[in-house]
């Protein structure tokens, strides 16, 4: 059986591709330090899939860490999700963004070339692309930092490249991912006041919020507020089911956007979620917030002439995934 190691594997994507891997037939070893993840989700997840899950706690600071899960098991590929990813903290924390983002990375590099395993997926961003007219965004488009976190995925995409032939790297630029399993059983745990803008309509659904803040009506986009190419966790995690199965098959490297290439704006979002709650959400037009563009869309042929990949999931299922994680309607779907 071929054997993945998932770092960050406890995490909120990572969960979600945990599952997607095994269904799709892989063995999977989780490194998580848990410093962003619940210690329970590794049980929830034996519940959905039936049997142990492996999961070494372990920072990828930490060279021996690391160093230990490639001695004791026999891994044939990486998916890097272990790093931090919020965009106003960084600013904040730009060395201790560099220090884990990209040490955490060239630390597990060199784990890798030591066990001689040289097949890795990293967790890119959109973020990449900076602050662009052009939409929706190419992959050959020119990347920019506009943060630290931005700066962090960028140095991980350029480490990535220098590497020699013998290594088969997928890049993955996520737009913005949301919703959760369709077991409820996973999903965000989102901050108290969360940054982004699903996990905060959820809070105003579930009474734990007040309203809503829209960030801007007057951008140039049809309603005036902000338009992002949503994209369902579910989708996202069987994108990185793809490009193992083609870094494995092929041994070429490739980077492409998971995307579904439609923009839906804040409005949009707010009222495909108050059809899945059932019930209005209030919310009030506030500034723009700094940083913010107008639109941000993918372009996905590449991920789908590349890897066969296609989000299928609509805008729709990723409010009601999103509701039925946070009002804790748990479903059995083994
Ligand atoms: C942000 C990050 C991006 C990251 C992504 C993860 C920034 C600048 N970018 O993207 O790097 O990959 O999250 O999902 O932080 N909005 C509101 N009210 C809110 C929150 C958001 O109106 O309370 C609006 C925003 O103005 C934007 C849209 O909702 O138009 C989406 O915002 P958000 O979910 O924060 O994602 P991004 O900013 O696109």
């Amino acid at each position: 059986m071929v054997k993945i190691l998932l770092t960050g594997g406890a995490g909120y994507i990572g969960s979600h591709t945990y599952l997607a891997l095994v269904q799709a037939g892989f063995d999977v070893v989780i490194f998580d330090n848990f410093s962003n993840a619940k210690e329970d989700v590794p049980l929830r997840l034996q519940d959905l899939c039936g049997h142990t899950v492996d999961v070494v706690k372990g920072d990828v600071l930490d060279r021996r860490d690391i160093a230990d899960v490639f001695n004791a098991h026999d891994i044939d590929g990486v998916v890097h999700f272990a790093a931090k990813k919020a965009v106003g903290e960084s600013v904040e924390q730009p060395l201790d963004y560099i220090h884990t983002n990209v040490g955490g990375l060239l630390n597990l590099l060199a784990a890798m070339d030591d066990a001689g395993v040289r097949r890795i997926v990293f967790s890119s961003s959109a973020t990449v692309y900076g602050d662009t007219d052009v939409q929706p965004i190419p992959e050959d488009h020119p990347r920019a930092y506009t943060s630290p976190y931005a700066y962090t995925k960028i140095a991980g995409e350029q480490i990535l490249e220098q590497l020699s032939d013998d290594w088969a790297v997928g890049i993955l630029r996520y737009f913005n991912p949301v919703g959760a399993h369709q077991s409820a059983m996973i999903g965000e745990d989102a901050e108290d006041i969360p940054n982004n803008l699903m996990p905060y309509i959820a809070k105003v659904a579930t009474g734990q919020l007040e309203e809503l803040s829209v960030f801007g009506d007057d951008y140039a986009t049809p309603d005036g507020t902000g338009v992002r190419d949503y994209i369902h966790v579910e989708d996202l995690a069987d994108g990185h089911v793809l490009s193992m199965k083609s870094l494995l098959e092929t041994n070429q490297s490739h980077t492409v956007n998971l995307g579904t290439g439609e923009g839906s704006s804040v409005l949009d979002v707010v009222g495909a979620y108050a059809e899945a709650c059932g019930q209005d959400l209030k919310y009030k037009i506030a500034p723009r917030r700094d940083g913010d563009v107008a639109v941000l869309t993918a372009r996905p042929d590449k991920a789908k002439q590349e890897l066969g990949f296609e989000a299928k999931r609509s805008l729709s299922d990723m409010c009601k995934s999103s509701w039925a994680w946070v009002s804790g309607q748990r479903r059995n779907v083994k």
